[in-house]
């Protein structure tokens, strides 16, 4: 019988031909160059012609070890950006390594989705070991926006039907999936999609606010905050905000989650941000460094009453369980390694101890150069150094003129002084989309003071050169580089 194009032959018979895929050995051979072309092909064009503009297209890092990455020329890039908080114990943790392999050699199963996996129970009762309070009930996920979106749900299940409502705070950063974009403060991020309604933004830190909220409105039901914005910029609220939440969540009965994604796992020189303020949450989520940076995992953990009140029963269990890549046993092997070398390095400690003389360093170079840094702020291991508009760094005849595009040259010295300091300096800092006078500094939990002595030096360097030098610097590498990348 001819198949549907007549040929006579029927679709089953014609052998499969494999496209011509490219091997894993092909795909770490690529050059820059048909990196550029596959990225531009088939991933983000527009994201191509931001790392075009910094000069970050021509590097290929080959492998990364601690603090630093190492680049196709043998460069040794020290990480002061820490993948925004994600690489926690330092690139290729040997210990990890040594579990993973562990786990393979032994032909360990990773998805185990019909079955207990003894991997998941362990790290479950590893992250409630770590939890403060009655935090006792987990959800594994492979990232934090998973984690968030678990978070709200529980949330608003315990809260009830009569409670569906959420404060979010401004510049606020919980992911980019479509429920928690709904709490997401980004315009660029939610600009154009339909988001879950029932939400009421408030401004951060602002206690008032809350409380305002929490009298007027009794369908608000979820308070969601960041402990630390990160996306934000790092912003803090006062550690007085923190106990009167908790006091209002607990008078209006409104649940307070605490998104940890960022601030969490001993960055800030406690397991979570908000064990400096003596409060407990009722959700929090973990991710980032959870994976020990080799492993996709997020984590919410919940009050064991409030699980119990969303899904705790037969017949509730199953509304939010087990996502297919939720605790697969390679990833929670890691993780559990993870956590337990964070503890065996005393590395909670570390980022107490070396973000306090990273802070300190930076303060002293902000009295050096006070038109160009504005302010040094975070906690521990997650500092953001703000630079001053543009106009404010210039000399003083060209401030008047510059000062009417100061809006549209946000991000003009940052972004300057982020891609010099890679160029001449081998130093990685991350940048900030919604305050782009940020560069964010989210180094490994292992930087000792030796690191910090370096990248101080580095940057003391680069702006000893003078704001002038290094902007034109920068505009002639950025013509340069995008004559390259056309
Ligand atoms: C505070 C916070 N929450 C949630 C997320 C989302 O995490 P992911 O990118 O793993 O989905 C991030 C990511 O940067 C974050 O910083």
């Amino acid at each position: 019988m001819p198949d549907e194009q007549g040929s006579g032959t029927s679709p089953s018979s014609v052998p499969i031909v494999k496209p011509p895929l490219l091997s894993v050995e092909e795909s770490k051979a690529l050059s820059v160059e048909q990196m550029g072309e596959l990225f531009t092909a088939h991933i983000n064009p527009g994201q191509y012609h931001y790392l075009t503009l910094l000069g970050f297209h021509r590097i290929k890092i080959e492998r990364a070890e601690g603090m630093y990455y190492i680049d196709q020329n043998g460069r040794r890039i020290l990480d002061f950006f820490g993948g925004f908080g994600s690489v926690g114990l330092g690139h290729n943790h040997p210990r990890l390594l040594a579990a993973r392999t562990r786990f393979q050699d032994e032909r360990r199963h990773d998805i185990a989705l019909a079955f207990m996996s003894q991997y998941a129970a362990a790290l479950s009762y590893n992250l409630a070991a770590c939890s403060p309070g009655d935090l006792d009930m987990v959800f594994l996920g492979s990232s934090g926006s998973e984690a968030m979106e678990a978070a709200i749900k529980l949330a608003e299940r315990a809260a009830g039907p009569l409670r569906p409502k959420i404060v979010y705070a401004e510049n606020s950063f919980h992911g980019k999936t479509k429920g928690v974009l709904g709490v997401t403060d980004g315009r660029l991020y939610r600009a154009d999609f339909t988001l879950p309604g029932n939400t009421l933004r408030v401004p951060f830190g602002d206690i008032s606010a809350v409380e305002r909220a929490f009298r007027s409105d009794p369908a608000i039901g979820t308070i969601v905050l960041e402990t630390i914005q990160g996306g934000g910029g790092i912003i803090s609220a006062s550690p007085e905000y923190w106990r009167q939440l908790r006091a209002l969540c607990d008078q209006y009965g409104v649940l307070w989650v605490a998104d940890e994604v960022q601030c969490g796992y001993g960055r800030t020189g406690r397991f979570y941000a908000f064990e400096h303020y003596g409060v407990v949450p009722d959700v929090t989520a973990l991710a980032k460094s959870l994976g020990g940076g080799k492993a996709a995992v997020g984590a919410m953990i919940a009050r064991r009453d409030l699980y119990m009140r969303a899904y705790g029963t037969p017949e509730t269990a199953l509304i939010h369980a087990s996502a297919t890549f939720g605790g697969i046993g390679e990833s929670a092997a890691t993780a559990i390694e993870a956590l337990n070398v964070l503890y065996d390095e005393a590395l909670i400690d570390n980022a107490a101890d070396t973000g306090a003389y990273l802070l300190e360093r930076l303060r002293t170079l902000q009295r050096r150069y006070p038109r160009l840094i504005k302010e040094v702020r975070g906690q521990g291991l997650m500092v953001g150094l703000v630079f001053h508009d543009l106009s404010y760094a210039m000399p003083a005849m060209m401030r008047p003129v510059l000062g009417r595009f100061d809006e549209r040259l946000k991000g003009a010295v940052s972004g300057s002084v982020g891609a010099l300091l890679l160029r001449d300096y081998a130093v990685l800092v991350a940048f900030t989309e919604y305050d782009r006078n940020v560069i964010r500094l989210e180094p490994p939990l292992i930087c000792q003071r030796e690191h910090v002595d370096i990248f101080i030096e580095s940057l003391d360097g680069l702006l000893s050169r003078g704001i002038v030098a290094i902007v034109k610097d920068f505009m002639k590498a950025r013509r340069h580089s995008m004559k390259e990348g056309r």
